[in-house]
């Protein structure tokens, strides 16, 4: 069965059917990486762009890596080596993509609705790595697909995130997913890193760290994203104080359930929202979920350029 969507420009639009159609193809691709030969001739022939306007290190390596390995040819632009810098458009930079005739373009921008924008205009298949503060989709389906693979199940799972919420595209995404599969959210920050919808986003909302972390399954720490607080002021007295209330160490996360996973999309600034043994200790999955990551994306790019999805019926 075809998979129905032509783009992946956020979790709003995907069903929970589509979201397990994801995770399952993931789970083969998954397997294909475990092999000394870890390259598969699904795509070859298709050419991906990875148009970065935003820094990445995770999210555009693994996009790559994902072409690469199922055959596509990967060719990578950012706005520090392009015409961006010379003050080109967004869309005329697009449509000059679309002129070399690219199946799919996996685009990072600082603007919210930049992927949609290029969907609209162009014939070819747009994968949302980050738009703004608005959705990471990719980062939402990895971190489900960990969540599953460590706790064997998604439904009934109860999810703390933890950090700036308001201005995390990743807590967005993730509360839409989380949402989609059953699973129960609990949201901490501080009052001035707390979107004012908060309280129509579908999860439970904890004044403090230790409210949202008690009983959890799952515990997913959050960096201070500074660089889209920069327009408004600190909103933070001070790092020290944040770190004292919101960051997670080994006291705090006795809190979670015994067997609770630590979670955390990077970058982390060790010593602001995770202390180092929690970020290094046992419980921590964070490099899980950037190995995850390369199957996810595999699945997201074999979908969208029409591979086929596993008939559920
Ligand atoms: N998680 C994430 O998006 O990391 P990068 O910014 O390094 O891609």
């Amino acid at each position: 069965m075809a998979f129905g969507h032509k783009h992946i420009l956020g979790i709003e639009p995907l069903s929970r059917e589509d979201i397990f159609t994801i995770l399952d193809t993931a789970e083969g691709f998954k397997e294909i990486n475990s092999r000394d030969i870890k390259k598969v001739p699904t795509l070859r022939g298709r050419t991906i762009i990875n148009a970065f306007f935003e820094n990445s290190t995770r999210t555009r390596l693994s996009f790559e890596i994902a072409g690469k390995r199922l055959s596509a040819d990967t060719v990578n632009i950012s706005s520090s080596g392009s015409s961006v810098a010379k003050g080109e458009t967004l869309e005329d930079t697009a449509r000059n993509i679309e002129a070399m005739r690219p199946d799919i373009i996996v685009m990072r921008h600082g603007a919210s609705g930049a992927p949609h924008y290029l969907a609209e205009r162009l014939d070819c298949s747009v994968v949302n790595a980050g738009d703004g503060a608005h959705e990471h989709p990719s980062q939402a389906l990895l971190d489900l697909f960990t969540m599953r693979e460590k706790k064997g199940r998604l439904e009934g799972l109860e999810v703390a995130i933890v950090g700036d919420i308001s201005h995390s595209r990743v807590a967005r995404s993730n509360l839409y997913a989380l949402n989609r599969v059953g699973a129960n959210v609990r949201l901490a920050g501080p009052g001035t890193m707390l979107p004012p919808e908060v309280d129509r986003l579908g999860a439970r909302v904890c004044n403090r760290i230790e409210e949202a972390i008690e009983g959890a399954d799952v515990v997913m720490m959050l960096r201070i994203q500074l660089e889209r607080q920069a327009k408004g002021g600190p909103l933070l007295p001070s790092l020290r104080e944040y770190s004292r209330f919101y960051g997670l160490n080994p006291d705090k996360l006795t809190l979670a359930k015994p067997d609770a996973i630590v979670m955390h999309p990077g970058p982390m600034n060790r010593g602001v929202e995770i202390s180092s043994s929690v970020a290094d200790g046992s419980r921590n999955v964070i490099l899980d979920q950037v190995e995850n990551g390369v199957a996810v994306r595999m699945a997201l790019l074999y979908l969208v350029a029409g591979g086929e999805s596993e008939d559920k019926d």
